[in-house]
C-alpha cells in the first residue's frame, strides 16, 4: 500500500540513505528531481557556447587544447545528467524540446557574453568556482544517480576552475593592458556569478521542500556567502578587486558582508531578456535540427541490427 511506500521513502531520507531508481517516490519528489537535473543538464550544454566562442581564437596551442578539453567535459556533464533524469522516467528528446521551446530553464549565467579572452579565465575561476561551491554538497543529494554523477562532475569542475585561475595569473603577470582586460572581465562577471545561487532564501519557493528531502543540503544564501568568502582571498592573490564598495570583513559574523544583488536583472534574464538568451537558444535549436539526420540514421541502424539478431 502507498502508505508503507511513503514511510519507507521518508525513512530512507531520514537515515541519509540514497533513493534509487527502483524505489517508490512521491510525485513531488520525482518532479523536483527532474526539474533540477534537467535544468542542470541544460546549463551544461548551453554553457558550452560562451567558451566555445573562443576555441578558434585561443592565443596558443596549449590554451586551445585546454579549452577544447573543458568544453568537451561540459558536454559529458550534460550527458550524465540527462541519463540521471532518464532514470526518473524523463525522456531526453522531450527535455531538449522543452529547452529549445523555453519551457525549461537553464542557468542565468550563460546568457552573458564572453567579450575578451580574459573572460575564458574569469568564467573558469568565478563561474566554475560558483558551480563547485553549489555542487560539492550535491554529491550528498538524496537521489543516488544524481549524487554519483556529481562526484565526477565536481572533479572535472575543479580542473576547470584551476585552469581559469592559472590563465588569469598568467595574464596578470603580463602587460598593463592584459591586467586591465582581467579586471574589466571580473567587473562584468562578479554580480552574475552571485546570481547563479538562485534567489534569496525568502524568495526561493523550492528551498524548504528540497532541504527537507535532502535534495539540497544548503540554502541559496548560505552557498552564496560561502562563495563570497572563498573568492576574496583568491582575488587578493590575483591582484584584482570586485565591483562592490560594500564588501568588507564582518568579524562579528565571521563572514564578508556584501552589497545588494540586482534581483531585477536576475528576473529579467530568467524571463529571456538577458544579453544572449535569444542567441543561446537559437544556437541550440539549430544544432538540434542539424543533428536530426544523425539521430535518424542511428535509430535506423539500431532497428536493422535488432531485426537481424
Ligand atoms: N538561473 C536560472 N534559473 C534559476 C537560477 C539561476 N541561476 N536560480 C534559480 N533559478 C530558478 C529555479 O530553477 C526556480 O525555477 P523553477 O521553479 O521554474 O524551476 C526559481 O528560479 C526559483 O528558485 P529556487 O526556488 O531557489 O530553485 P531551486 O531550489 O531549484 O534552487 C538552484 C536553484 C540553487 C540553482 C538549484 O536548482 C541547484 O542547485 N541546481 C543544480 C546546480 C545547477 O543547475 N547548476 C547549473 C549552473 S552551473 C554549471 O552548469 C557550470
Amino acid at each position: 500500500p502507498e502508505e508503507d511506500l511513503e514511510k519507507h521513502f521518508e525513512a530512507t531520507i531520514e537515515r541519509d540513505q540514497r533513493i534509487e531508481p527502483r524505489d517508490w517516490v512521491p510525485e513531488g519528489y520525482r518532479k523536483t528531481m527532474i526539474r533540477q537535473i534537467a535544468q542542470h543538464a541544460h546549463s551544461e550544454i548551453i554553457g558550452m557556447q560562451p567558451e566555445g566562442n573562443w576555441i578558434t581564437r585561443a592565443p596558443s596551442l596549449r590554451r586551445k587544447a585546454i579549452l577544447l578539453a573543458k568544453v568537451q567535459d561540459e558536454a559529458g556533464h550534460g550527458l550524465y545528467l540527462y541519463s540521471a533524469a532518464a532514470t526518473l522516467g524523463a525522456d531526453r528528446a522531450d527535455l531538449t524540446d522543452k529547452l529549445i521551446n523555453g519551457r525549461q530553464k537553464y542557468s542565468s549565467i550563460f546568457n552573458y557574453p564572453t567579450l575578451t579572452f580574459a573572460d575564458v579565465g574569469v568564467v573558469g575561476w568565478l563561474v566554475d568556482g560558483a558551480a563547485i561551491c553549489n555542487q560539492v554538497p550535491l554529491c550528498r543529494s538524496s537521489y543516488g544517480p544524481y549524487a554519483r554523477a556529481m562526484i565526477r562532475i565536481c572533479k572535472e569542475e575543479s580542473f576547470h576552475q584551476r585552469q581559469g585561475f592559472e590563465l588569469l595569473m598568467t595574464m596578470m603577470r603580463g602587460t598593463e593592458k592584459q591586467r586591465e582586460m582581467v579586471q574589466e572581465a571580473v567587473n562584468r562577471w562578479w554580480w552574475p556569478s552571485l546570481m547563479m545561487f538562485g534567489p534569496p532564501d525568502a524568495d526561493s519557493p523550492n528551498t524548504a521542500q528540497s532541504m527537507a528531502w535532502k535534495v539540497k543540503r544548503h540554502t541559496n544564501d548560505e552557498l552564496r556567502q560561502r562563495f563570497v568568502d572563498m573568492s576574496i582571498p583568491q582575488a587578493e592573490a590575483l591582484g584584482v578587486t570586485f565591483p562592490d564598495p560594500d564588501l568588507k570583513w564582518n568579524a562579528e559574523r565571521g563572514h564578508y558582508d556584501f552589497g545588494a544583488v540586482d534581483w531585477d536583472e536576475f528576473k529579467n534574464v530568467l524571463k529571456g531578456n538577458g544579453p544572449c538568451n535569444a542567441q543561446r537558444v537559437a544556437h541550440r535549436r539549430r544544432a538540434q535540427e542539424d543533428g536530426a539526420w544523425v539521430r535518424e540514421a542511428a535509430a535506423a541502424h539500431a532497428a536493422k541490427k535488432g531485426a537481424s539478431a
